[in-house]
């Protein structure tokens, strides 16, 4: 039997960062149909508590699956899987593929023995993360820092803002401070030389990190990591990923992509302006996906 052509993968995130994952996804597979799901009613997630962006992850996920089935769930969200994976999984009946902040390459790659970790303030203070770190860096020293501002940033420039250089410099001036408080090791070898992208919405702002960095660091997100990992799995369950042996590709209007608030915090015009970065994510049919009274 040949393997069944069209997958349908479920994206989810708090906002506009799960784009940087689905635009990953759309290279490895680009015949695949994609649902796209930002819970922004609640944006941002990265201040919250494990409870609360559990509860509400499940509710998305559910909703999105109640309204479009899918293969596989695509969460592309740091701090939505460092929270709910697990509930995920148990919860519903199908794969759930979860975005891990790309530590274990950084430990590899860096030369200085010196790695930042920049993700948001739930994702740095988990134990998930803490974990991770204790498994594949140990014998490096990672740097966290937590940022609110970066994600609001990312969201901003997506609306057609500009962005302010000096305001990412100042967020990430602490990677680029420790070669003073390193005073044993001289200089420059104790210095950061790469920086793991630990939240989604960075990837979004690379050039803006690029120009406010204080020397040039090797910059590592997750994207393709979990494109790999999600054509692994919907291979296990015999459906095609590879993209030339297919004889149907998805066009873009048969994608979708929900919200779950359509007047979010950001104010009543902001999905209308998103509309024009979203068709360049081939997503062209944008919907109101309401979550139930008592989430
Ligand atoms: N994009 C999300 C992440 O990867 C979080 C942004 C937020 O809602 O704070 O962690």
């Amino acid at each position: 039997m040949n393997p069944r052509d069209t997958p349908t993968i479920g994206v989810f995130d708090s906002g506009v960062g799960g784009l940087t994952i689905l635009s990953e996804l759309q290279s490895r597979l680009p015949h695949a149909r994609f649902v796209y799901a930002a819970d922004n009613a609640h944006f941002p997630y990265g201040t919250r508590s494990p409870a609360e962006v559990t509860k509400w992850t499940l509710a998305t996920v559910g909703q999105m699956l109640a309204t479009v089935p899918v293969d596989v769930i695509v969460v592309a969200c740091n701090t939505a899987s460092t929270a709910a994976l697990p509930a995920l999984r148990q919860k519903f009946g199908i794969p759930v593929v979860g975005v891990v902040p790309a530590v274990k390459p950084a430990a590899a790659g860096t030369k200085s023995g010196v790695v930042g970790l920049l993700a948001t303030s739930a994702t740095v203070t988990r134990p998930y993360t803490d974990e991770l770190i204790d498994q594949h860096a140990r014998h490096v020293t990672v740097l966290k820092v937590g940022s609110k501002l970066l994600v609001d940033l990312a969201e901003a420039k997506l609306r057609g803002e500009s962005v302010v250089i000096e305001q990412v410099r100042q967020e990430i001036a602490p990677f680029f401070a420790y070669k003073h408080r390193s005073s044993e090791f001289g200089a420059e070898p104790n210095s950061v030389d790469t920086i793991v992208l630990g939240c989604t919405h960075f990837p979004l702002l690379l050039d803006e990190l690029k120009q406010a960095a204080q020397w040039p660091v090797t910059w590592l997100d997750s994207g393709s990591a979990v494109a790999q990992r999600t054509a692994a799995v919907l291979g296990e369950r015999g459906i095609q990923t590879d993209s030339g042996n297919v004889s149907r590709v998805v066009r873009g209007a048969e994608n979708i992509c929900f919200f779950t608030s359509v007047s979010d915090a950001m104010g009543a015009s902001s999905v209308t302006n998103l509309l024009p970065v979203l068709a360049q994510y081939d997503l062209l049919q944008v919907s109101h996906l309401p979550l139930p009274m008592d989430v």
